[in-house]
């Protein structure tokens, strides 16, 4: 049986204070979640603080990005030893606005992939594609050729330590989310790209996460939808509301 996963990208909002504030309430009320597993990605400049706030807790910590290489002359980056030294378990890698605001190349992002799981970081890995490509019907091309990049030579031992995000780029941040349908159907096709690469067991123990103008009203139906086995959110997980409504409604699927 998979896991079901509500991970928090807060992207660059939420200060150190506000951060610890926000966490300590929130932390709270997740602490009788049996089934659902959550992951808090902050802002690096608060990943330590929190971290003590975690520390006897469920509640899991990521990073949001991370250089692939270990140390040196690289101003302005982070490596993955730190942000394990930060208390971070996770890093999300991939992710469109590094893929596009910041020229990330799939070569990049493997090397950090490599990069994490060789520290012992459990990457978040973010595919999907632009609206252009959906509406050129190139959608399945995109997957496959960022899949394939990033999952090439990953061992059986290591894949089981990842988690894939499909967060089509178009949804991201404008209210417009996938249709359950379009999401299951990527979501398949992801799956039957780890089944082809490794087994169906491994595809089956997978989870596949949705991204994309996730909130409280479309939740339900997502989390319904075969292969949605939890959410990468952004926007609503900077409301502690929101995010907790989302949390309940995937603790209450699992449950069922
Ligand atoms: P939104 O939930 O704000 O659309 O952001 C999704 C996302 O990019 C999570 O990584």
């Amino acid at each position: 049986m998979r896991q079901n996963i509500v991970a928090a990208n807060w992207k660059m909002n939420k200060e150190v204070q506000e951060s610890y504030n926000f966490t300590k309430s929130l932390s709270k009320k997740l602490l009788n979640l049996k089934r659902t597993h959550i992951i808090l990605c902050p802002p690096f400049t608060s990943l330590f603080y929190i971290s003590e706030l975690l520390k006897n807790t469920s509640i899991a910590l990521g990073g949001q990005n991370m250089h692939y290489e270990k140390s040196g002359a690289f101003t302005g980056e982070i490596s993955s030893s730190m942000l394990k030294s930060s208390g971070c378990d996770y890093v999300i890698l991939g992710h469109s606005e590094r893929r596009h605001i910041f020229n990330e190349s799939n070569e990049a992002i493997k090397k950090k992939i490599d990069a994490a799981l060789s520290n012992d970081l459990k990457p978040i890995i973010c595919v999907g594609e632009k609206l252009g490509e959906r509406q050129s019907g190139k959608t399945s091309e995109v997957i496959r050729s960022q899949y394939k990049s990033a999952f090439s030579d990953i061992l059986e031992y290591e894949i089981n330590r990842c988690v894939i995000a499909y967060e089509p780029v178009w949804a991201i941040g404008t209210g417009m989310t996938a249709t359950p349908e379009q999401a299951s159907e990527v979501q398949g096709l992801i799956r039957n790209l780890i089944e082809e690469q490794y087994s169906k067991n491994v595809a089956d123990s997978m989870p596949i996460l949705y991204g994309g103008s996730v909130k409280p009203t479309n939740a339900n139906s997502l989390i319904e939808t075969e292969n949605i086995d939890g959410f990468l959110i952004g926007g609503a997980s900077l409301v502690e509301e929101l995010f907790f409504e989302i949390v309940n409604i995937v603790e209450q699927y699992s449950i069922e």
